[in-house]
């Protein structure tokens, strides 16, 4: 671990649907905060497996949080190191789709299934990023239990109030029955676009007094998806793209909201 935090943080970056940002922020940010020098491991929660395709290591032959959290395999055995020094990844596969019915069938506890898998190593790493998928109940709230913090990536839209109000209940009952300590860092405006809607849409997040809302915003950027063929962070494809400088950013004001313990 890095010496400067005191102990590991965990982050889930969640909302209410697909095609957001969540992905694209979970890959970036982790990447960044390895770059800084934090011992960081990006757990890929999602059956789709795009965060572990990022990184090029997707196997559907690999063990991962599949088989970790049905207690089958220690996280030890199925984490893998990326390119990138100080980076891990715990990755999925599409059998990860089933993880679903296999929560159900606990007859105990089943949202506590993800934070004691990892328990054992929780503390070798300075930062724990989760990838949520944007459907599956349990496995959110097994995210949500097992978190410190959850970030919520969402685009200036008509839909992003109503999605927030929904994520918004559910927050409030993992509070109340799971995870008391949760906090919610902020809403992340992605793909912003200097339109008149989107401004007006984005002006709606910032002033909303449900959650706090990030500073930085992170701008469409076409980088951004060429950075996924390239198979490396925005950052390291063209550190002068609006999106390297945006997901520096984010991750600055998330390493200062953690460093001062909000
Ligand atoms: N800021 C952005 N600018 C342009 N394209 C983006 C941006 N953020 C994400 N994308 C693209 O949008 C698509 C969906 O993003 P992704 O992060 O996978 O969303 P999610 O994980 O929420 O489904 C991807 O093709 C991704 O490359
Ligand atoms: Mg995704």
């Amino acid at each position: 671990m890095n010496s400067d935090l005191m102990m590991s943080t965990k982050i889930a970056i969640t909302y209410e649907k697909g095609g957001c940002g969540k992905t694209t922020t979970a890959v970036n940010l982790s990447a960044m905060l390895a770059d800084k020098g934090y011992k960081t491991l990006l757990v890929d929660l999602d059956f789709q497996s795009y965060a572990t395709s990022y990184y090029g290591l997707f196997d559907d032959n690999n063990p991962g949080i599949y088989e970790v959290m049905k207690s089958e395999k220690n996280p030890k055995d199925c984490i893998l190191k990326t390119k990138i020094e100080n980076l891990f990844l715990l990755p999925s596969k599409h059998e990860l789709r089933n993880i679903e019915t296999v929560l159900m069938m606990k007859t105990k506890r089943q949202e506590y299934t993800l934070q004691m898998a990892l328990k054992e190593i929780e503390a070798d790493y300075d930062f724990i990023i989760f990838d949520c998928p944007p459907s599956g109940e349990r496995i959110k709230e097994n995210a949500l239990t097992c978190c410190d913090y959850v970030i919520l990536p969402c685009i200036p839209d008509d839909y992003a109030l109503h999605g927030l109000l929904c994520i918004a209940k559910e927050i409030v009952e993992i509070k109340q029955f799971t995870n008391p300590n949760l906090k919610i860092m902020g809403i992340l405006i992605c793909m912003m676009e200097q339109t008149k809607s989107k401004k007006a849409y984005a002006d709606a997040l910032k002033t909303q007094d449900i959650f706090p809302c990030f500073e930085t915003v992170i701008r469409k950027n076409t980088t951004l998806q060429e950075a996924i063929n390239a198979h490396v962070p925005v950052h390291r494809y063209d550190k002068r793209s609006n999106g390297a400088k945006d997901y520096m950013a984010l991750t600055e004001e998330i390493i200062k909201i953690v460093k001062e313990g909000k």
